[in-house]
């Protein structure tokens, strides 16, 4: 009967408990997990494009190394996550399909292009350090499987955000030009960061109850605010500017006031009609196409096995 298992469930979330796979759970509450869980493996996948495309141009071997691991962890963080859906009972076939249907999302940011290398260090520092702000409240997010994969990840993302402000300070220590291209790619990738968080908290039509739900647990005008304060110091170390006239400190708030992105332009991206919507997809898919081989003679050898076990 639904009373006694709600209530158990209730309990459960308000004693700051985990959900396990096994529990009982209501089923809106599975919906938005596999929904954000999803959204989130996919956005790791699709990342992987945007930084991969300066592997083979980064401008060091060293550069290229940690650029390379990156860009594997990120793979990794796609991986964890989709096994943490699929405790939900979906399967990832079912999520890729869904993703290269266009019936999942991914996340808004990475459909920005990355023109110099410089955005390498801008998406280490702004994308990976926003990505930390969202993450490390997720390690206590009432559902056990996405908690425990965003503790492992959340450690991998420190070192990401870390090797992409000391790009940029390499840069903005450097020759004028790199120090005009560190500056070109921070003016380009603040404002799509801060978008990230997703709209407006009165525009947030899940806010309400995944913070009931102790999935979100702070609203993403807390989190965008928590990341803005965090860049302005992060920023004055760096020697680079915000572009941002509005940016002063609030004494009264205890925070900077700040200028808003442009929540009709996240509404366009996430619609995809952003700058490289078509371009990542389209990669995707080609890549989901070519691995088609890969899967089929993975299945069949695992259908030979299975026979000669039985045989
Ligand atoms: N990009 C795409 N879609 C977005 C979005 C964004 N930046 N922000 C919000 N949305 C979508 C939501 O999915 C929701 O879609 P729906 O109405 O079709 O269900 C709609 O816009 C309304 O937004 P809500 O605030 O109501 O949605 P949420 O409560 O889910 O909050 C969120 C949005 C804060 C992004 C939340 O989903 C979340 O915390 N997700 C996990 C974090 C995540 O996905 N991060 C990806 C960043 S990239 C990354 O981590 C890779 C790293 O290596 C850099």
């Amino acid at each position: 009967p639904g009373g006694e298992l709600q209530e158990y469930f209730d309990a459960i979330v308000a004693a700051d408990q985990k959900i396990e796979p096994r529990d009982w759970m209501p089923e809106a509450y599975r919906k938005t997990l596999i929904r954000q869980i999803a959204q989130h493996a996919h956005s790791e996948i699709i990342g992987m494009q945007p930084e991969g495309n300066w592997i083979s141009r980064a401008p060091t071997l060293k550069r290229k190394a940690i650029l390379l691991a990156k860009v594997q962890d990120e793979a990794g963080h796609g991986l964890y996550l989709y096994a943490a859906a699929e405790t939900l009972g979906i399967s990832r076939e079912e999520l890729v399909e869904m993703l290269i249907e266009g019936r999942q999302k991914y996340s808004s940011i990475f459909n920005y292009p990355t023109l110099t290398w410089a955005d390498i260090g801008a998406i280490g520092w702004l994308v990976d350090g926003a990505a930390i702000v969202n993450q490390v409240p997720l390690c206590r997010c009432s559902y056990g499987p996405y908690a425990r994969a965003m503790i492992r990840i959340c450690k991998e993302e420190s070192f990401h955000q870390r090797q992409g402000y000391e790009i940029l300070h390499t840069l903005s220590h450097g020759t004028p030009a790199q120090r005009e291209m560190a500056q070109d790619a921070v003016n380009r990738w603040w404002y799509p960061s801060l978008a990230m968080f997703g709209p407006p908290d009165g525009d947030s039509t899940h806010s309400e109850r995944s913070m009931a739900w102790k999935i979100k647990r702070f609203t993403n005008d807390e989190l965008r605010q928590r990341f803005v304060d965090m860049c302005v110091q992060q920023a004055g170390v760096l020697g680079l500017e915000l572009p941002d006239p509005g940016l002063r400190w609030n004494d009264e708030r205890g925070a900077h006031d700040y200028t808003q992105p442009d929540y009709d332009e996240l509404m366009r991206v996430i619609k995809g009609e952003g700058p490289c919507n078509r371009q990542r997809m389209a990669h995707r898919r080609r890549a989901y196409e070519d691995g088609a081989w890969v899967r089929e003679a993975a299945q069949k050898h695992a259908e030979k096995k299975a026979a000669r076990k039985h045989a």
